[in-house]
């Protein structure tokens, strides 16, 4: 197979190396966005192509794009890291190539070829070498998504797409960096259901669940807890975070995610971490965890820690959790020890500073 083409349009404005070392000092997550981008657009019958490398800026799409009206949109998120030997190296870029093509199939959206899907970030990072930070931590935060574009207002699958791909440096996901996160146990609103989309990266799922990260904020909370649908009892996930316990058992550390049951995301990182856990001499186990075993797991001291991973926020501890009927602190508020080193651990793999001994690491340049 020949490597999918990416055009090369350079912008005849990009920031200069003053504007740029501005930007990058404290970038936050998300808010800065480096000079260029990839479009590549599709049309059925056609396929994808031809892959574009452009100036950042506005996209025009027609006031009746079906993603306006009726929301095919699904995204990815992944990061390149500068590597101790100055080369830039991205962390699993196959497998949200993978979790892509899942959530577009979901969302009746067309396949983007994984090659395609590594071109484009290929091309992107390449060309904004100078946008990845170094420091650890730090990374080029890269947003692939695809949106339906046809002008159509029947409720069907579009019969166009775009495909973008968007670089922005940045830093801690929270504004308070590894602070330990206050969580708010949701019983008010679900995020996904059986049968529904929880397990894709799909815009909708995020619309969905601002209300209640409203809620959240208004308890004086981080982040929302999601629970199952059916029994609101189970915990699901975080808000854009898979979660962790860290029980203490018979001197063994075991650390248990709770199990994939289609309407929580399967996170990269949450699947990285069970191996890296394990071979740490932890045993890692996905199991169903409810609210009250949560509570009576830390009254009882056999829950030492709990904290929630994904690409964006790492590894970010649970320090206290609220809900309508009560709350509790764990490990004092403070990260944990388990916490801690697992986050070490994977930081050292992603800034090449350890063997990557998964082939987890793709080079770039
Ligand atoms: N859960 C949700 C809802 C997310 O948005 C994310 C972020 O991507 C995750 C979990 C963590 O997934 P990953 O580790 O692949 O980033
Ligand atoms: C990520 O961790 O990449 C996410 O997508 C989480 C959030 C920013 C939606």
């Amino acid at each position: 197979m020949t490597t999918p083409k990416i055009e090369i349009q350079l912008s005849t404005h990009p920031a200069s190396p003053k504007r740029r070392a501005e930007l990058m000092t404290n970038p936050g997550f998300g808010r800065v966005f480096t000079d260029h981008m990839v479009v590549v657009p599709y049309t059925e019958g056609k396929g994808w192509g031809p892959g574009v490398l452009k100036a950042y800026g506005p996209i025009e799409l027609d006031p009746a794009a079906s993603v306006l009206h009726y929301g095919q949109a699904i995204f990815e998120g992944f990061k390149a890291f500068k590597q101790q030997d100055g080369s830039i190296a991205c962390f699993r870029p196959d497998a949200n190539a993978r979790r892509f093509n899942t959530s577009a199939r979901r969302l009746a959206m067309p396949d983007l070829p994984e090659d395609l899907f590594l071109a484009a970030a290929k091309a992107l990072i390449t060309q904004e070498q100078a946008w990845v930070p170094g420091a650890v931590g730090e990374s080029l935060y890269m947003r692939p998504l695809m949106i339906a574009t046809e002008a159509a207002l029947g409720v069907k699958p579009s019969s166009e797409y775009l495909f973008l791909l968007l670089a922005s440096p940045s830093g801690a996901y929270f504004p308070a960096g590894v602070k330990p996160v206050t969580v708010w146990i949701s019983e008010d609103y679900v995020r996904a259901a059986p049968g529904g989309t929880g397990f894709a990266k799909c815009a909708g799922n995020y619309a969905a669940s601002l209300v209640a990260q409203h809620q959240a904020k208004g308890q004086g909370c981080d982040q929302v807890v999601w629970l199952d649908a059916i029994h609101r009892e189970y915990i699901e996930e975080m808000g854009g975070m898979n979660l962790f316990f860290v029980y203490q058992e018979q001197g063994e550390t075991v650390v248990v995610t709770p199990e994939l049951t289609g309407s929580l995301l399967p996170g990269i990182t949450r699947d990285s971490l069970l191996q890296l856990a394990r071979e740490q001499g932890f045993r890692a186990e996905e199991r169903r965890i409810s609210v009250s075993e949560w509570r009576s797991a830390i009254a009882e001291g056999r829950m030492t820690e709990a904290f929630a991973c994904g690409t964006a926020a790492v590894i970010t501890p649970v320090g206290e959790v609220k809900s309508v009927r009560g709350g509790w602190t764990i490990h004092g508020g403070q990260t944990g020890p388990v916490a801690a080193k697992l986050r070490q651990v994977l930081l050292d793999i992603q800034h090449g500073s350890a063997p990557d001994t998964h082939g987890w690491m793709q080079k770039i340049v």
